[in-house]
């Protein structure tokens, strides 16, 4: 194995997940603007390259380097991995961004942004419930990516996290994955105990959810009904989150809700644009040293995960 290149001990380098399109985009573009190296990820080659140009190209960023990863890909993880230790020897920003809705979307005729003009967000969350399906196939994508995606790549880049001065860990959450979607109470609280929680019990919880899944028995056994999916998800990430920060107190690891966000996970139905969305997770990966971990933000700010 090659060497670390060294680089300026003040250089900060971060990996985002899913940064050819959408959030994950705009926080590439914002972390480069504050000085941060960016390796931009995406798992296909040409969609991360393109990114990778409109960031430096247009935008005039120099810093953001392009390198595949497809996060529910060991040996795409293991690439990457060995990589950033060759290359830089160290991480000091991990942002767990890709993710997908873990539904199948149904084609709709209207694809114009104004047939959102004048709906609330709980209507415009309406329609994309109503425009899409959940199938076992999307349930079970939407666990491996979204939770075991996020999972696989911390695992494997914890090291070089550590070999950071002030390694930080940013899991794109969502208030999807707020316990407060649950019913069953047994549940809400163990995925709220995290002294007791281990990821061991994760791995039970996430199994017992797709069996529950395929058996027709979702809201029989009080498991957040709507996106389910996508809601157990990214509440196991949450946990999981927590379990981390307190497994190592010398990283800041938290989640971030970036807001109801135009993209194409919303198939555009969003609030709030993609550099509104992203701030509020490049706000939690720029706070000051020694800030909170184990923490949940919503749109910036900290909050409850239930
Ligand atoms: N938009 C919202 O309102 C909202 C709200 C709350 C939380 N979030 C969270 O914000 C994050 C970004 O979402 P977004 O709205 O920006 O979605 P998006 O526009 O659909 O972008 C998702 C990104 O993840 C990538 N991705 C998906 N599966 C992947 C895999 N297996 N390996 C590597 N990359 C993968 C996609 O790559 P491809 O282009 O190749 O598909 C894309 O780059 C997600 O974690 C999402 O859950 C979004």
């Amino acid at each position: 194995m090659a060497a670390a290149i060294s680089s300026p001990p003040s250089e900060r380098v971060a990996v985002v997940t899913g940064g050819n399109k959408g959030i994950g985009l705009e926080v590439c573009r914002q972390l480069a603007s504050n000085g941060v190296t960016v390796i931009l990820t995406a798992r296909d080659e040409a969609r991360g390259a393109a990114a990778v140009e409109q960031l430096t190209a247009a935008a005039g960023l120099s810093d953001v380097i392009f390198h595949q990863l497809e996060v529910t890909d060991a040996r795409s993880i293991a690439r990457l991995t060995g990589f950033l230790k060759e290359r830089f020897g160290k991480l000091d920003i991990l942002v767990n961004n890709a993710a997908i809705g873990g539904v199948q979307r149904l084609p709709v005729q209207d694809l114009s942004a104004e047939k959102f003009s004048g709906m609330d967000a709980r209507q415009r969350a309406e329609w994309m419930w109503k425009n899409c399906r959940e199938t076992c196939d999307a349930a079970k994508a939407g666990i491996q990516t979204n939770y075991y995606g996020t999972k696989n790549v911390t695992e494997a880049l914890l090291p070089l996290l550590q070999a950071s001065s002030d390694g930080r860990i940013v899991n794109v959450s969502s208030d999807f994955g707020l316990l407060s979607h649950f019913i069953n109470e047994e549940l809400k609280q163990e995925l709220n105990d995290v002294e007791k929680l281990t990821e061991e019990r994760l791995d039970e919880v996430l199994a017992m959810f797709l069996n529950d899944f395929e058996a027709g028995e979702v809201e029989a056994r009080g498991w957040p009904s709507a996106f389910a999916a996508y809601k157990v998800a990214k509440a196991a990430m949450n946990a999981y989150s927590r379990v981390l920060a307190r497994r190592h107190p010398a990283l800041r690891v938290n989640c971030a809700h970036p807001g109801y966000v135009k993209t194409d996970m919303t198939r555009h139905s969003g609030l709030l644009t993609p550099e509104e969305g992203a701030s509020n997770v490049v706000k939690v990966a720029l706070l000051p040293e020694g800030g909170p971990t184990g923490a949940f933000f919503a749109l910036g700010q900290e909050a409850p995960f239930v």
